[in-house]
């Protein structure tokens, strides 16, 4: 185990900035870059400098899983292969891109971000690091990916698995957002090849140096890490998420003629503007058992379907197919169980 303190790679002189941080253990990137070439998985994102391909994949890879993203991004770009037909889609047809993607959020930050590019950056994804931070679902660690990537910019990313990786590395459990941040700065400065830098911290996070398991055997830099094989799990900070119970009725009104009564849901909330059979909240937990369980971030949607036998009210349609429609994977589930 090292240090962690000793002369940055490259420098001649130490200058205040070593003084202050930990700098990069000498031999560290040269390991990790090698690591990377040999070990890096192959993903089609990897394999572009197009910002707007480059952007679509860090939105998707924010929230949701590698394998559902691999699924899921060439397909994007038949749907929509340019910024302009992004731009110009209706939000509907864009929710339904995203469709079984989770956090529709992002959706909707996707197709206002492409309408800014097309109204005040000249139709094409910003250059500037400032000004991709103007846009709707981009921040600090998703611009300093799509910077480094693009442009080759030294703008680290820090997202949960950076943030873990480095906390391990230079044995601060309790570093702040802001130390990280300057620390990642630090790091990705003294790396020399910023865009690969960010793969592979981003690689090392998600495989070897998983906040499941570290696996220290395995791993490229364990002689200047200063928590190589003591890495306790268990003792981790990690940020406990409250999850909340609510039981939500699911009215289904069907008819073989009509199809199915669809309602569209207001913009904010959850499943914002996607297609849903009418929902109320129940106040207590129902005797029976719930037909679906589908899981949120901070909510556990337990849906008890209902056959309903009279005719809909209020704002809605009949839909004779769900198929053109956004709905939520928890309501496809639920129709799966009962149709
Ligand atoms: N998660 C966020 N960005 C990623 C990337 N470029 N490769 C793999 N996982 C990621």
């Amino acid at each position: 185990m090292s240090s962690g303190l000793c002369s940055r790679a490259g420098s001649e002189e130490p200058g205040l900035r070593e003084l202050l941080q930990p700098a990069l253990p000498r031999p560290a990137p040269a390991l990790l870059f090698a690591w990377y070439s040999l070990h890096a998985r192959k993903l089609p994102w990897r394999e572009t400098t197009d910002p707007y391909r480059i952007w679509i994949s860090e939105i998707m890879l924010q929230q949701t899983q590698v394998k559902t993203v691999l699924h899921r991004y060439l397909e994007w770009f038949d749907t929509f292969p340019t910024i302009e037909a992004l731009a110009s889609a209706s939000t509907d047809d864009v929710l339904k891109a995203w469709e079984g993607l989770g956090y529709y959020r992002r959706a909707r930050f996707i197709h206002r971000a492409a309408q800014m590019m097309i109204a005040d950056f000249g139709g094409r994804f910003p250059h500037r690091f400032d000004d991709m931070m103007k846009l709707p679902g981009i921040g600090r660690s998703t611009a300093g990916a799509i910077s480094s990537f693009c442009f080759g910019t030294s703008t680290p990313v820090l997202d949960g698995n950076v943030k873990r990786v480095l906390k391990r590395w230079f044995a601060k459990p309790e570093a702040t957002d802001k130390e990280l941040w300057l620390l990642a700065q630090q790091v990705i400065d003294d790396s020399g090849d910023p865009a690969t830098w960010n793969q592979l911290m981003m690689e090392l996070g998600a495989t070897t140096c998983s906040a499941k398991s570290a696996h220290c055997d395995d791993c490229p830099v364990n002689v200047c890490c200063d928590s190589a094989f003591q890495v306790d799990t268990s003792k981790e900070v990690r940020k406990a998420v409250p999850v909340l119970d609510v039981h939500w009725r699911i009215h289904l009104f069907t008819c073989p003629q009509k199809g199915i009564w669809l309602i569209q849901r207001p913009d904010s909330g959850i499943w914002g503007g996607l297609w849903t059979p009418p929902i109320t909240e129940l106040d207590d937990r129902p005797e029976e058992a719930p037909t679906h369980i589908h899981q949120l971030s901070h909510r556990r949607l337990h849906l008890y379907p209902y056959q309903s036998e009279v005719e809909p009210l209020g704002d809605g349609r009949w839909v004779p197919s769900i198929e053109g429609y956004a709905l939520p994977t928890g309501i496809h589930r639920l129709l799966e169980k009962v149709t």
